[in-house]
């Protein structure tokens, strides 16, 4: 599998899933047939993009402590692993072997704690199998991570509590499930007021025939589940989440002639969204910020997400759903946090203006790959080219 999609299996380069073939493969009850040649390609841009926001240390680190069976049966397509995680409980909806919990379990410590959850059995014992090398190479006098044989569209009967975990991740999951709205429901459930859902999957530009929909190599591939990027917009507002906020995209293609002529002008993108419970009494309006430094590992600069950086010490305006974020989630003793927008914010101008905000991970594509300074920050100036 690694050879037909060329794809670096780093933390950072996303990873063609075809999960089920291979778990298949491994003997573990995959049920698609085989796949063809689709390549899941990192494009020259894209990797260019990647050395502004190089991997935290400690992310680098952790992932060489992996071991290398659950790493062989990683099929993800992107990086899960969001900032500011110490003593937070975790969940991985849709954990496969369990790469991303064990990243996670060290960067929570020890006091924290992270759950897997996965409907193919196979998967759930690699990743069991592993608890007690992980636990004793990482120092811990008990396990900090569990996994559970489930669904994901139905949490409870997982014996999942409401309101009971920080954060929720996915990776390359969700296109797999036919109840979209089902699976942010129990996510939503799950997550204490303020918590995050940091989640990576493959999205479409289109909404998706019924041919594309029921092909079983593109099913097998998370390509023919894929939810039609604004969708994801509309069905996070009917489950109450704050507007998504798009943190990377990476370029799919198909290498493949007939695929390509049963897919037409239908395009696939990985990104990585972030979604937050804000708890209804703390909508506020625009504000200005002032990050503190505080984040292990970010303490220079937070890439909050495409459209804001936050650099310490420097004064950001924030619209008003940024604000409600900050001030109700585990970053808020990471800022000082001012209601009302700036007088330069108001009148606008180049490198200080409130730009239009990146919501459509294939504009954000096109924005990554156009010419302009290699590492203009994004959210704390205007425009590509302004900086
Ligand atoms: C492409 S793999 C990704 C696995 C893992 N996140 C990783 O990064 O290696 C998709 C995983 O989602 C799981 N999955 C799909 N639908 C699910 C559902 N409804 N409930 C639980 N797990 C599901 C599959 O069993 C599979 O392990």
């Amino acid at each position: 599998m690694e050879a037909r999609r060329g794809v670096a299996r780093d933390a950072g380069a996303e990873h063609g899933p075809g999960w089920a073939e291979s778990v298949r493969g491994a003997g573990a009850g995959g049920s698609t047939s085989p796949t063809f040649s689709l390549q899941w390609q990192l494009p020259a841009e894209s990797r260019s993009t990647r050395r502004c926001r190089p991997l935290p240390k400690a992310v680098r680190d952790a992932l060489e402590h992996v071991h290398e069976e659950v790493v062989a049966r990683y099929y993800g397509c992107g990086l899960v692993i969001p900032e500011c995680l110490l003593s937070c409980r975790i969940l991985d909806l849709g954990c496969g072997s369990g790469r991303d919990c064990y990243l996670l379990s060290q960067l929570v410590g020890e006091q924290g704690h992270v759950t897997g959850i996965d409907m193919t059995e196979g998967q759930v014992e690699v990743a069991k199998k592993h608890i007690a090398y992980h636990m004793n190479k990482f120092g811990y006098r008990k396990p900090n991570v569990e996994f559970l044989h489930g669904y994901i569209e139905k949490l409870s009967d997982a014996g999942l509590a409401d309101e009971s975990y920080d954060i929720v991740i996915s990776n390359c999951v969700i296109n797999l499930t036919p109840d979209k709205k089902a699976v942010l429901q129990e996510a939503f459930r799950v997550l204490k007021p303020g918590g995050e859902m940091y989640f990576s999957d493959v999205y479409a530009s289109q909404r998706l025939s019924e041919t594309i929909r029921k092909h079983r190599v593109l099913w097998g591939e998370c390509l023919a589940g894929a939810l039609y990027w604004r969708d994801l917009y509309s069905i996070t507002e009917e489950v109450g989440f704050s507007p998504p906020c798009l943190v990377t995209a990476s370029p799919i293609t198909i290498g493949d002639k007939e695929l390509e002529g049963i897919i037409g002008d239908c395009r696939f993108v990985s990104a990585t969204f972030r979604l937050f419970k804000v708890p209804g009494g703390s909508r506020a309006g625009p504000g200005q910020v002032i990050y503190n430094g505080g984040i292990m590992g970010h303490e220079r600069e937070l890439v909050f997400d495409a459209n804001f950086t936050f650099k310490e010490g420097e004064v950001v305006d924030v619209d008003a759903e940024m604000a409600a974020i900050l001030q109700s989630s585990r970053f808020a003793e990471e800022f000082l946090i001012r209601a009302g927008a700036s007088a330069t914010a108001a009148q606008g101008n180049c490198c200080k203006r409130a730009k239009e905000k990146i919501c459509n991970p294939f504009q954000l594509l096109e924005q990554l790959a156009a010419p302009g300074p290699a590492c203009c920050p994004r959210g704390t100036s205007g425009p590509p080219g302004c900086c």
